[in-house]
This record gives C-alpha cells, structure tokens and sequence, in this order.
C-alpha cells in the first residue's frame, strides 16, 4: 500500500534540493532554481495526468479535466521561500492536492469537478517589494504598476518575469470567470505551535491576518564618536532604536497585534563616528484591521516625536487588510477533518497567503498542518510525514464532495 504522506516527504525534499546553496531553503521567483521546481513539479503533474501550463503571471497551473459545467475546484500554495526557509512553507501547499489527485487516480475515482493544482510564483515578497501577483492575477486585482518595482538589483519585476519567458502585459486576461470556480483550498504548515499543543495534526483557518508594512528614513548629522559632544547630536541610530522599541511596545499592548522591525541599516556604520541615517521597515499585522491601522497611525506621530529636528520620511509600503475564510467551505473542510480522525480545530492565520488574495474570486479555505516547535521561516520547519498523509486524505476526501 502506498504510504502517500511518505511519497509527499520524497517530492519536497526533491523540491528543497533545487534550491539556492546554503543553508535551508531559497527558490526566489523568475530565478532558475524557480524554473527547476517549475520542470520538476510539471513532470510529477503530468504523470498524474494533469494538463500543464505556465501562465503569464509564472503560476503553473496542473488541470484534472472533469465533468463539463461541474466548475473546477482550486487547489494550491506558492512555489517560493525566503532566503534560507524551510522545505514545506508554501511549496508543501502545492505539493499534497497534487499527491491526493495521485492516489485518487491510483484507486481508479474520477473527480466530480475539474481540479487544478496551483503553483504560485511570488507569496513571500522578498525578492520584489511587492507580492501575490500569481493569485490576484487569477482574482483580476493586479495593480500594472506593480511590474515597475525593483529588486535589490535594480531589475524589475517586468524584466523578471519577461525574462522567465512570460508576458506580463497579458496578466490582465488571466482573471478567471467565478462563475466557474468552485472555491479556492490552501494547505499550508501552520508556522505556529497552535496544533501542535492540541495534539492535532491539522486544523481549518478562521481568518488571514492584515499587514501593513512601513519604510522609515531618518537623516541626521554624523560627526566624531569622541569629540561630537552627547548633547544636541542628531544620531540617526538612538532615534531608529527607540522606534524599534516603540513598535514592540505597542504590539505588546494589544493581544491580536504583532509587530516586527525585520529590517535596519544605518550608515556610515563604523566604529567611530556618529550614525547620520538610519533606513528600517516596521510591520503591523493583525485580524483586525482597525487595531493594525491605529497602530500605524500611533507609530508615526511617535517618529515624528523622536526624529524631531533631524530629517524623517515615513512611508506605507504595502497593505493588506484581514480576510476571513469562506464560512461553508471552511465547514466542509471541518467536517472533512473530523471524518480523518482530527478534532476540527479552528484557528487563526497570523501569516499571510494566496488564499488572501483569491477571496477576491471565489470561496477560499484553509487546511494547516501541525508544524514541528511552531518554527517556520527557518530551515528547521518540519511537517511529519505521517500529519502530510493525513492532510492528503482530507485533501482527497473533499475533492470528492467539493460542495
Ligand atoms: C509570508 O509568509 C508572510 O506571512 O509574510
Ligand atoms: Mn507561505
Ligand atoms: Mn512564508
């Protein structure tokens, strides 16, 4: 008998080997360790007997043909990581719809609707400061001015994609019919340690988190670190530091509220002189969106306070308000998780995913899988092979019953 939960193990760690050198993983999007996940996935899709494509936006996309005028039922997660992740975040998303088709295929059931498989190119935003492109392209919310942002490299997201040999001019006809869609199901490892203290192997998303995500610049006046006297000096570092404390203060404050300064550089950064600028993003992300906007609001008045008389810039970057799953779809999901033996656990998402940006379409829900010490975003993060077979089943089981 197939050990389908194994079989699923065997793929990612496949996938993780076509990653970027070093530790963990880092499969960034229109690079070519992109491109090898991409040939690797379409030849596993094309076994299963799924009809392959790679649509203008970089998702590739595995049809199961079903029924005529049944609709098609999505199924997906993205392809990338960030630099130096784990093996499951996303990719396992893609990864355990196309081994549930398998084994459906195996013990000879046909689906009741068309089913795709979604692999999407960009979730993480880390290459571009922009992210989700894959899926709304699908939901028909791509903002074109998008396709102008920079990587760390100065080359855009246009040129990227072009040179992936995609058209990004086209992404506009990607917008899928609703009425066709049946819903959109995500599975993703839970990247908290939720499941794994109730002794669950899977549990059904509530809700997505908002984020909102901030650029702060600060100039003030660098000078000699021995002579420059302590009083009146404008160092651009004290006034980054206490931002950075002020914003985990006022995450702390609030129980639903994280907030991360993940990024800081200050020059000119050397030993002995005052730092002149300080550059550092800040990061607001709740499931409710009123509390993350006020913390925003309250961030900037605080820079203002403390860069006073120094040069300040405070920009929003990216925002994403909270997403509550489909309530049936989530239902069906629950149901279909207690048939495999699980509670039904329901939780909230406090990452952020495709099916964020799919709501804008059609029914989204969400399957997480139990997650080794909550740790993800690090080359530790681990699904067991034994919790990604049970999310197969349930995976399978609703293909069968899609509503
Ligand atoms: C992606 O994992 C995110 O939530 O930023
Ligand atoms: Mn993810
Ligand atoms: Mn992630």
């Amino acid at each position: 008998m197939t050990d389908w939960g194994a079989r699923a193990a065997d793929l990612l760690d496949d996938l993780a080997c076509l990653s970027e050198p070093g530790a963990g993983a880092t499969r960034l999007p229109f690079t070519p360790e992109h491109r090898a996940a991409v040939e690797l996935l379409s030849d596993r899709m094309r076994q299963a007997g799924l009809t392959v494509t790679l649509d203008d936006a970089g998702t590739l996309v595995g049809r199961l043909e079903g029924p005529k005028g049944r609709g098609t039922l999505l199924m997906g997660s993205h392809q990338d990581s960030v630099r130096q992740g784990g093996a499951y975040d996303g990719i396992m998303g893609v990864v355990l719809p196309l081994i549930a088709l398998e084994k459906l295929r195996a013990e000879g059931r046909a689906t009741p609707c068309s089913v795709e498989v979604l692999a999407f190119a960009d979730e993480e935003g880390v290459r571009f400061p922009t992210a989700l492109v894959g899926s709304r392209a699908l939901a028909g919310t791509v903002d074109p001015a998008v396709l102008e942002m920079t990587d760390g490299d100065g080359v855009t997201l246009r040129a990227a994609m072009t040179a992936f040999g995609l058209e990004p001019d086209r992404i506009g006809v990607l917008k899928r019919d609703p009425a066709d869609v049946i819903g959109y199901i995500e599975t993703h490892i839970e990247q908290g340690p939720v499941l794994e203290r109730a002794g669950e192997a899977l549990g059904v998303v509530s809700a997505i988190c908002g984020i909102e995500r901030h650029s702060i610049g600060i100039v003030g006046e660098t000078g000699h670190a021995g002579t420059m006297p302590m009083e009146g000096r404008k160092d651009a570092l004290v006034a980054a530091s206490a931002i950075v404390t002020e914003v985990n203060r006022l995450a702390l404050a609030s129980d639903g509220l994280r907030g991360t300064v993940g990024s800081l550089a200050i020059g000119p950064n050397v030993v002995n002189a005052v730092p002149r600028v300080a550059r550092m993003t800040a990061e607001f992300r709740s499931a409710d969106d009123a509390e993350r906007r006020a913390a925003g609001v309250a961030l900037h008045a605080y820079a203002e306070e403390v860069c006073a008389g120094m040069e300040l810039s405070c920009e929003v970057t990216y925002q994403q308000a909270a997403q509550p799953c489909a309530a049936e779809l989530s239902e069906r999901l629950v149901a279909a998780v207690k048939r495999a033996g699980g509670q039904g656990l329901v939780l909230p998402s406090g990452a952020t995913h495709d099916a964020s940006a799919l709501a804008d379409l059609c029914p989204v829900a969400m399957l997480f899988v139990r997650c080794r010490d909550g740790m993800s975003h690090r080359p530790e993060e681990l699904a067991t092979p034994e919790d990604m077979g049970r999310a197969v089943e349930v995976l399978a089981d609703l293909v069968m019953s899609p509503g």
